[in-house]
């Protein structure tokens, strides 16, 4: 039998978010980058989203890593009032290709709140039908933080090989223009 696990779980974040068009909000960039490591290195995949405050997680993989991720989810000072929505065993994984999808799910929301009659995203006040059509929008929209949020540390370890490299030149130009001084004198 198998002894996988989907989980879901909502919370409130609790940093004030910066404004949703300035782009994907630092402190979310942050848990990504984290989880996507950690996630990757102990077999567990899932998405999350962020709305109004607001998260939406789904975590898929064996009971006992998934336990042990709510465990320390549960203790993260970045979030409050942790909520479990969902919690079901399942024969196999539906984010398979995602140690944590990021989707902005702009639109669909939207329209998903719009027929909910709710004026923010307010998971506390999903139902069991509202929480399967969030995981399927999250299951078919597109990640909005394929390597911004991951790279964000890589990039700058680039700029500064990059200063190095060129660091490495300049002193090989000065000790070869020496060699050719002491050659020819
Ligand atoms: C909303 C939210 C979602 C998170 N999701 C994950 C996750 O999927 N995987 C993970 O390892 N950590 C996640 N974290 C971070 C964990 O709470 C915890 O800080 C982390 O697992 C500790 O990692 P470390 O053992 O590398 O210090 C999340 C934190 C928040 C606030």
């Amino acid at each position: 039998m198998s002894d996988l696990v989907r989980i879901v779980y909502v919370s409130r974040s609790t940093f004030t978010p910066m404004p949703a068009e300035r782009g994907i909000e630092p402190n979310v960039a942050r848990i990504l980058s984290q989880s996507r490591l950690n996630n990757a290195r102990r077999g567990l995949v899932g998405a999350l989203y962020f709305g109004d405050g607001c998260f939406f997680q789904c975590l898929e993989g064996r009971a006992q890593d998934v336990d042990r991720l709510y465990a320390a989810l549960q203790r993260d000072p970045r979030h409050t009032d942790l909520k479990v929505l969902d919690r079901q065993p399942i024969d196999r994984t539906s984010f398979a290709a995602w140690s944590m999808k990021y989707v902005p799910l702009d639109a669909p929301m939207q329209a998903l709140l719009q027929r909910q009659g709710l004026a923010t995203f307010d998971p506390y006040r999903f139902d069991a039908t509202t929480v399967a059509t969030v995981l399927d929008m999250l299951r078919t929209g597109g990640d909005a933080a394929p390597e911004p949020a991951v790279a964000s540390a890589p990039t700058q370890d680039a700029g500064t090989a990059a200063r190095a490299f060129r660091l490495a030149a300049a002193a090989l130009a000065v000790a070869l223009a020496a060699l050719a001084v002491a050659v020819l004198t």
